[in-house]
């Protein structure tokens, strides 16, 4: 017999049919007259399936009644409609088969714990009601990206995840070596020698696709990168980890404000999908996780973002009057209490800010007549922060290689990235979103640890 998905139950209600379906038990409740109710989650939803277990079942005794939180099983059964007011459906089994019981020491016994604790049990913590929701809404969030990009005529392109170059000149990379790190090769110099390694160079692992990206938006026109990215900065924060996800669109032939427009009706077109497509899921952190979340995230779909310069948003924090720990000053790079206070508190809003000062931006970013600021954009949104990075990209050869020799880059690591400017040279701009800030502003979630499967940050790598 074909195995149904609780999902599909639910939304076709097929009252009379004979099924079967596969899952975990999440509770048992024996009652008086012989029988049991079976609550079975198979992942497919949030919601679970009521069986209704019989003592005259050849297992009841031997199997049924043994069944705790945790076990997996195969119910038979024809569909009825409940008696109960929670679910239009339930089922009536005519043969429970049990793969594997789970004994009483299955840690995620029926109450509630806590996201540190359940970070202990990252092999396990997906069978909860918040982490089954919360992977629901990154895999609706994943395929809408891809809607999003495809029916807008860019292509995806995968990028390396092992390069040769520092997209943003940080230093902050991850070596990938086979080298024997115990004796390793010397030049005569007494210093590494790299020629001697896997690839005959040094290499990293990437922090963005974005140099190579650009080197296909300069042949095809508009691409995006969706992969993983990786980060040696030894930042222990909510919003940071070691290996995540972003999402890299390159448009040529574009300019700053084209590329703001893209990045907003991107944002809200995925925000839109989970609106739509996990009703369910977005009820339950709604109601467990973020009191407000679904109405927030109808707001930033429902009316435009605001837009701003560095310069004048430095202004608004600085006649703000708010104690800020670090206070905001030309120059310096904004903190997420200030990007907070500026999309919580006084624009309750996102916004794009654009034009922020050189000096602590990267080198790619195409420098502004001022010669002071650069044509880039951080998109800010409520709860996180910046969301999105991204620029217009410096298109004219010397002023690149100026900026690369001012941020201290060899310009002969970046040749291909030169030639880019050398042969046919044309505007063009891009930007990364972090794949999973998105799923925090989406879920409400407080820790970006809690949505990713298997976070790796500072001193942590499990699995
Ligand atoms: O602002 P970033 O560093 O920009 C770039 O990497 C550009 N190359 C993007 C481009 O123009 N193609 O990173 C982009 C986004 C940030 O806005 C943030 O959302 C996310 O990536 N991000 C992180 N997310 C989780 N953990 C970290 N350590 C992150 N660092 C950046
Ligand atoms: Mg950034």
């Amino acid at each position: 017999m074909q195995i149904h998905r609780v999902q599909e139950l639910f939304k076709q209600s097929p009252v009379g049919q004979r099924i079967a379906v596969c899952g975990w038990v999440r509770t048992r409740r024996d009652a008086k007259n012989n029988f049991s109710f079976l609550e079975i989650n198979d992942g497919s939803c949030l919601k679970n399936l009521q069986v209704i277990a019989d003592g005259a079942l050849e297992n009841y005794e031997t199997d049924v009644k043994k069944l705790g939180t945790g076990s997996s099983v195969r119910v038979e059964g024809v569909v009825v409609a409940s008696q109960g007011k929670e679910q239009a459906i339930e089922i009536k089994a005519e043969r429970v088969h049990v793969y594997g019981f789970s004994p009483e020491d299955f840690p995620l016994q029926k109450k509630r714990h806590g996201f540190d604790y359940l970070r202990t049990i990252g092999h396990l913590r997906p069978r909860t009601n918040t982490f089954g929701a919360v992977t629901r809404i990154r895999h609706t969030l994943s395929m809408a990206v891809h809607d999003f990009f495809r029916s807008r005529g860019f292509f995806y392109v995968q990028t390396p995840i092992i390069t040769a170059n520092d997209c943003e000149g940080a230093g902050e990379m991850f070596q990938v070596t086979t080298l024997d790190l115990d004796k390793p090769p010397r030049t005569p110099e007494g210093k590494i020698d790299y020629a001697r390694d896997f690839f005959g160079r040094r290499t990293s692992l990437t922090v963005s696709g974005q140099l190579e990206g650009e080197t296909y938006a300069m042949a095809l026109g508009n691409i995006y990168t969706f992969g993983p990215t990786f980060r040696a900065e030894n930042s222990n924060t909510t919003r940071h980890l070691a290996e995540f996800w972003m999402i890299e669109p390159e448009m040529a032939f574009a300019d700053l404000d084209h590329n703001a427009f893209i990045a907003e009706e991107f944002l809200k077109h995925v925000i839109r999908a989970v609106l739509e497509q996990n009703q369910d899921d977005l009820h339950l952190l709604d109601s467990f996780v973020q009191k407000g979340l679904k109405e927030s995230l109808q707001n930033i779909v429902a009316g435009p973002f605001a837009r701003m310069t560095y310069t004048e948003a430095v202004e608004i924090l600085e006649k703000s009057g708010q104690k800020f720990e670090y206070p905001a000053k030309w120059g310096s790079s904004l903190q997420t209490e200030h990007e907070r206070y500026l999309t919580e508190v006084h624009l309750k809003r996102p916004v794009i800010l654009t034009d922020y000062p050189k000096d602590f931006t990267a080198f790619y970013m195409r420098l502004n007549d001022d010669k002071k600021t650069v044509r880039n954009m951080d998109v800010l949104v409520p709860q996180i922060g910046e969301i999105i990075g991204g620029s217009q990209r410096e298109e004219r050869y010397d002023v690149l290689l100026e900026r690369m020799q001012e941020a201290g880059l060899k310009p002969e690591d970046y040749a291909f990235y030169l030639d880019l400017r050398k042969y046919g040279t044309a505007p063009h701009a891009g930007f990364g979103l972090g794949f999973e800030r998105l799923v925090l502003l989406c879920t409400g979630m407080g820790n970006i640890r809690d949505v990713i499967p298997f976070p790796r940050t500072p001193g942590h790598c499990e699995f």
